[in-house]
């Protein structure tokens, strides 16, 4: 039988999560807030690149993650914000801090993906990638960190990269670019924040089935660029479907407790070894 310190290891604490309208942000928002952990969430709802193939988050969605959250019994604040916008993001995170007290936990998860060879793409296509996938987790990372270490409880940022994070894959360059980025991001932020107790670590989902992960198109890319394929094994394990967001949450709950206290600067992988192969 589990005790409730193993049922709600986050209880008492606060999570700050990006992209949670929808798909794995909204999954991480439930298991956090299953766990203990009170929610601050933002999300665009709206389109954020001009070139993707897939839609939007809606406010709905993120009316939707805020009803989830309250089933689980936890608190949610959650508002419509670009990560793009420092201020907006500083603004959540001083307001949060005034209704909650403290910031422990944050997943910096929106994204964005969309297909072009590299000399293909527009100047704007590769911008508006970069733009939320780099700068956007840069702009949480500015958000966040000094109200962490003022509230001086230690804590837990884990940045959502890719497989395209560690492996680079055609088709996507500029998505891989960023998501590269965010590697780097992390792992200078974890040897930076180290003396305040508070651990970062990237976590790299490879096809999880949200509105990303099955967008149509990239077959027409393996269409176009049938060598790219070999690019995208189905990975190591059994594999008959894109993995369900909430395994990857599995993941994020690990490095958002304390159950991975000696883990910090490391690249988890969500892949079912496709890395490695
Ligand atoms: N789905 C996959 O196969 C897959 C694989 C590897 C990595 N990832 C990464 O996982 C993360 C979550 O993606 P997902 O699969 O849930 O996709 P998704 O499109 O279902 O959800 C992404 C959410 O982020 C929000 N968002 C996007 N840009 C934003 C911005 N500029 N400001 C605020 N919110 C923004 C969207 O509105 C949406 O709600 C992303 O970082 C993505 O790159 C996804």
């Amino acid at each position: 039988m589990s005790t409730m310190a193993e049922d709600t290891p986050l209880a008492g604490k606060v999570a700050y999560v990006t992209g949670a309208a929808r798909g794995q942000g909204r999954s991480h928002c439930i298991r956090l807030a299953r766990a203990g952990a009170d929610i601050v969430a933002i999300d665009a709802c709206a389109p954020v690149a001009e070139h993707n193939g897939y839609p939007p988050a809606l406010p709905e969605d993120l009316a939707e993650t805020v009803s989830l959250v309250e089933g689980e019994g936890r608190k949610i604040r959650a508002e419509e914000v670009d990560v793009r916008d420092l201020d907006g993001q500083q603004r959540v995170v001083s307001d949060a801090i005034e209704q909650f007290g403290r910031l422990d936990i944050v997943v910096a998860n929106a994204g964005v993906l969309n297909w072009g060879r590299l000399w293909e793409i527009s100047a704007q296509q590769f911008q508006e990638v970069v733009d939320t996938n780099l700068t956007g987790v840069w702009n949480t990372i500015k958000a966040v960190v000094p109200a962490m270490i003022e509230a001086g409880n230690g804590g837990s940022i884990i940045n959502i990269s890719s497989a395209a994070g560690i492996k680079a894959v055609p088709g996507c360059g500029h998505y891989c670019a960023s998501k590269f980025g965010v590697v780097a991001l992390t792992n200078s932020l974890a040897v930076e924040l180290g003396e305040f107790g508070i651990r970062v670590n990237s976590v790299h989902p490879y096809g999880t089935d949200t509105p990303m992960g099955n967008d149509a198109s990239m077959w027409q890319m393996f269409a176009d660029h049938q060598n790219f394929i070999h690019s995208f094994s189905p990975g190591a394990l059994p594999t008959d479907s894109l993995a369900a967001p909430d395994l990857v949450s599995d993941i994020v709950l690990w490095l958002a407790s304390d159950a991975s206290s000696l883990v910090t600067a490391a690249q988890i992988p969500a892949d079912k070894g496709y890395l490695k192969i």
